[in-house]
């Protein structure tokens, strides 16, 4: 409800809730008062099917009691609890309220469990079965929905299992990643380049630092223009994890491999980010994920999964 800007949906709601009950309570009070005229036999006098005849018996003692109960029930229910509009109800009970109640509980029962594995080295805690199956639920829970349950990635979204980094394979670049989040920027170039033939030119001489196919007379023609990239990428466009900037000289694309993906890239840029899990997982869960994220391509030294 604290999403609205007015008070209105709020004193509606209000409004609604306290206006059927007390319609609720009037249909009672009406109808144990009224009464229907009543012939000697104590029938109303209305006859179905030849002899079916209508009692004029008053409502149940107990059912008018449990009508009664409902109703105070039902008040006493929404001074305590949040139903109200937004009110927040006496108890100051809340779903959020509840959700975080949970959640310290689970993370005192887990932090001896977390306990063993901060004081550990990443490369040490790779290799402890345990851990990894703790780590490998983090990632389905938190990180699969873009990285892939295999943690293989897919356009956009980097393949953690090869040993090819943006910002660093070690397990304290890792964690700093998952930590503070990234965001990786490639302003758009071609201004810098020149014409749209250059831009073609310099998208060849890309795909030649890799040896993957490409025009070899543009590429010799690009060959000078790659200045422009190589404050980031590098003279020999090996990259910069400093950066960011990916290595061009491997035949990992991150945005999708080819003259066209190039030229598209060079033309209008790109801004990738990878969110900061800080705040959302704790700082053990952190470590825990580093050393399965460092675990993923270093399997000489990992558990067996
Ligand atoms: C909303 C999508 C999203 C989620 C969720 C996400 N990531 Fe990422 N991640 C990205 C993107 C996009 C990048 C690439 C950033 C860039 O281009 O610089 C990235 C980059 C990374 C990198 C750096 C890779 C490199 O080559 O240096 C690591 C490590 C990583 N993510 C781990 C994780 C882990 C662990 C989780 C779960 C806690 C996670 N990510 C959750 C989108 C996501
Ligand atoms: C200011 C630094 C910067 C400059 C200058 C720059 N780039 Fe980039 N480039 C990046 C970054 C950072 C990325 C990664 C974006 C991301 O995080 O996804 C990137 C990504 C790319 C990619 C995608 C790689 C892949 O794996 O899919 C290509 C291709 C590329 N750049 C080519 C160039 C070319 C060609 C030039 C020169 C015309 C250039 N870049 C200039 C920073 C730069």
């Amino acid at each position: 409800m604290s999403d609205f800007i007015s008070g209105f949906w709020s004193h509606y709601v209000t409004f609604i809730s306290l206006a059927s009950i007390a319609a609720c309570a009037l249909l009672l009070w009406i109808t144990n008062r009224a009464r229907a005229p009543i012939g000697g036999d104590n029938t109303t006098g209305h006859v179905w099917d030849e002899d079916l005849r209508e009692m004029n018996n008053p409502l149940p003692r107990w059912w008018v009691g449990l009508f009664v109960l409902t109703i105070v029930f039902a008040l006493g229910y929404l001074v305590a609890y949040p139903g109200l509009g937004s009110m927040q109800g006496q108890l100051g009970w809340s779903t959020a309220g509840e959700y975080r109640k949970d959640m310290a509980k689970a993370e005192a029962e887990l932090a001896p469990v977390y306990a063993k594995y901060t004081a550990m080295p990443a490369e040490q805690m790779a290799g402890d079965p345990q851990a990894m199956a703790i780590g490998e639920r983090l990632f389905l829970n938190n990180c699969a929905q873009c990285h892939g349950s295999d943690a293989r990635g897919s356009k956009g979204f980097p393949n953690l299992t090869d040993a090819d980094w943006l910002h660093g394979g070690e397990p304290a670049k890792i964690q700093e990643t998952i930590t503070l989040g990234r965001t990786g920027v490639m302003p758009p170039m071609a201004a810098a380049v020149g014409s749209p033939e250059d831009v073609k030119n310099v998208a060849n001489y890309v795909l030649s630092l890799s040896g993957s196919p490409h025009d070899s007379v543009r590429a010799g023609l690009g060959k000078s223009k790659f200045t422009a990239c190589a404050a980031c990428h590098g003279m020999t466009g090996g990259g910069n994890p400093m950066l960011g900037a990916p290595n061009l000289s491997d035949r990992v694309w991150l945005h999708g491999y080819g003259q066209d993906a190039i030229v598209s890239i060079i033309n209008t840029g790109k801004t990738n980010q990878m969110p900061a899990q800080q705040g959302r997982l704790t700082e053990a869960q952190i470590q825990v994920l580093s050393a399965y994220v460092w675990g993923l391509s270093n399997k000489a030294q990992s558990a067996p999964r």
